[in-house]
């Protein structure tokens, strides 16, 4: 009798378990039509090939590995457990992706940022379009070239640190870039007044890394995808601790800028500000029209500093790797360098800034490797790319990384050669094969700002220093956070010229 019923029960699971494999085929197979992809286990779909991360390092290896799924070709699926993800990586598609004025919604992976950030970078709908206009205003009106001043003390600052690194020992010149340029981000869009540079305790640059990595990690491990078990996990514990943190560094922020307004509306003498408002003033104005606490404050205004701070310093690290490494290339610029300024010390002006084509070529090189090598969208309405169905509700998974390394598109796809943006080569090239900052109504609204940053910083160093590193280009290994940086940072040594 006993026995019966076991076997009773064990036809009926095993029955449900292949009603839910056929059902389940059905359903992908509805939806995916005849885009190719990997085949699917159940239950995890293709969630299985993210398996074999194991720690921070393996991010970007896996998302290289991910977009080299070559014999699946541009346009391509995969099932993330239930959910569909569409990878493109054709320049046709992907003008039709960004001159659309439908696909501006983020993908519910950006979710996972949401308890750290809610500004224009991670929200959605109505939201983002007040935010996004807000951001357009600052960065049209906010002439930054008047303010080369703070881009010229920061830079020198800068270069006062690393002074005492000048000893020929080779060191790790990523932290002292990205302070640099935290400081100079917070100055130009929060008006800050303090020297962050040469601050000592300062944690935020590691805070923001960790939060990043446990986020993806997150991202990689399903079983934490809930908010109630995540919570209670020990990366869940780790990285509220670490987002207080940089929360904290916002409202530090906020409560310096609110000191001085005050101090300005009680003196009888407004001389000295006649600033144009600044991004944090709009986005105090944008939080007390709806009531946000400073908390609320913070988070809508740290999407916009990382944005801005990490990003452009992960380049720069790359960068000067890079000119230590091809010494051939340093010296072109170097003497770019030196034919606008000679053995001067002035300062950038603006009438510089349009000199230096071959820096800019460098700087777009290196944003080929190291840029976000993906981004993604969430399909919101019907849409069709290659003839093929997209079908509403997946993700669009674009695939930078891959577009960017094409060999149909790049003469050297594996190696750094600043030549690819020669204008005879960027003729030849079709639209829509380099987007380091995506394109359309979502596009990254800080390029011009990035160049200037990267332009000031590279020439003031390169005019102090030269760059040289014992580091080999076959050495190099690829990790992640926002953008594909260095596994152990840009190890250089500096002499001074
Ligand atoms: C090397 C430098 C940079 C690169 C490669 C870069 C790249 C990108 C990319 C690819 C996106 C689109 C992200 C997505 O759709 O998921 C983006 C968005 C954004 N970037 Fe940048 N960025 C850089 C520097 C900056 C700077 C300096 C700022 C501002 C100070 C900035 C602010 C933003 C903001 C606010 C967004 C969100 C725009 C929106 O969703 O409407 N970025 N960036
Ligand atoms: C984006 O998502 C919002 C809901 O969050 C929706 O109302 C809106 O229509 C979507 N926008 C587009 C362009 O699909
Ligand atoms: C550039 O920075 C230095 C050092 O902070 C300062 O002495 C100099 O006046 C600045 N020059 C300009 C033009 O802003
Ligand atoms: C730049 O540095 C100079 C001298 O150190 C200082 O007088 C000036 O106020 C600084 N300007 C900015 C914008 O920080
Ligand atoms: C904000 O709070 C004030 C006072 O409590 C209230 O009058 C107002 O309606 C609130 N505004 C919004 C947008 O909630």
């Amino acid at each position: 009798m006993r026995e019966q019923t076991m076997i009773t029960w064990l036809q009926t699971i095993i029955a449900i378990i292949l009603l839910y494999v056929v059902f389940e085929k059905l359903r992908q197979w509805r939806l995916e039509g005849n885009i190719p992809g990997p085949s699917t286990v159940p239950f995890f779909g293709n969630s299985l090939i993210l398996w074999d991360y194991k720690n921070t390092q393996d991010i970007g290896r896996i998302v290289m590995k991910l977009q080299g799924l070559m014999e699946y070709g541009n346009l391509c699926r995969l099932w993330l457990g239930h959910h569909l993800i569409v990878g493109v990586a054709d320049p046709k598609s992907l003008e039709v992706i960004f001159k659309s004025n439908e696909l501006l919604n983020k993908s519910f992976l950006y979710d996972f940022a949401n308890d750290i950030a809610s500004g224009v970078f991670v929200s959605s709908g109505e939201k983002w379009k007040v935010l996004r206009k807000i951001v357009n205003k600052v960065f049209h009106n906010n002439n930054m070239e008047n303010q080369l001043n703070v881009f010229n003390n920061s830079s020198k600052v800068l270069c006062q640190v690393l002074e005492s690194k000048c000893d020929g020992k080779s060191f790790k010149i990523d932290n002292f870039l990205h302070r640099c340029i935290l400081d100079i981000t917070c100055k130009i869009l929060a008006s800050s007044r303090n020297d962050i540079q040469l601050k000592k305790d300062l944690t935020y640059i590691e805070d923001v890394h960790l939060v990043a990595h446990l986020s993806f990690e997150r991202l990689l491990r399903i079983w934490l995808y809930p908010d109630f078990i995540y919570k209670h996990s020990t990366s869940g514990k780790m990285k509220q601790a670490a987002s207080n943190r940089v929360l904290g560094f916002g409202l530090e922020l906020i409560n310096e800028r609110r000191e001085f307004l005050n101090e300005v509306e009680n003196s009888i003498t407004v001389e000295g500000y006649s600033n144009p408002k600044t991004f944090l003033d709009y986005m105090m104005d944008y939080a007390k029209a709806r009531n946000l606490t400073d908390l609320e404050l913070s988070m809508s205004i740290t999407d916009l500093i990382v944005a801005g701070s990490d990003t452009t310093a992960c380049a720069i690290s790359y960068m000067l790797l890079m000119l230590a490494m091809y010494q051939d290339i340093q010296e072109q610029v170097y003497e770019e360098v030196h034919e606008i300024f000679g053995d001067s010390d002035r300062p950038m002006e603006l009438k510089d800034m349009n000199r230096m084509p071959v820096l800019e070529r460098v700087y777009m090189e290196v944003l080929r490797h190291c840029c976000p090598p993906h981004i993604v969208r969430r399909v919101d309405s019907p849409l069709y790319l290659q003839d093929k169905r997209i079908p509403v509700g997946s993700s669009l998974y674009i695939m930078l990384y891959r577009l960017h390394r094409d060999p149909e598109y790049w003469s050297h796809p594996n190696s750094f050669y600043p030549d690819h943006f020669l204008p005879e080569n960027v003729q030849q090239r079709p639209k829509y094969t380099f987007l380091p900052f995506v394109s359309g109504l979502r596009a990254c609204p800080g390029q011009r700002f990035s160049f200037i940053m990267m332009k000031i910083i590279v020439s003031t160093i390169l005019r102090q220093y030269k760059i040289t590193t014992s580091v080999r280009p076959s050495e190099i290994k690829l990790s992640m956070t926002l953008m594909l940086e260095i596994s152990g940072g840009s190890n250089v040594q500096l002499t001074r010229r």
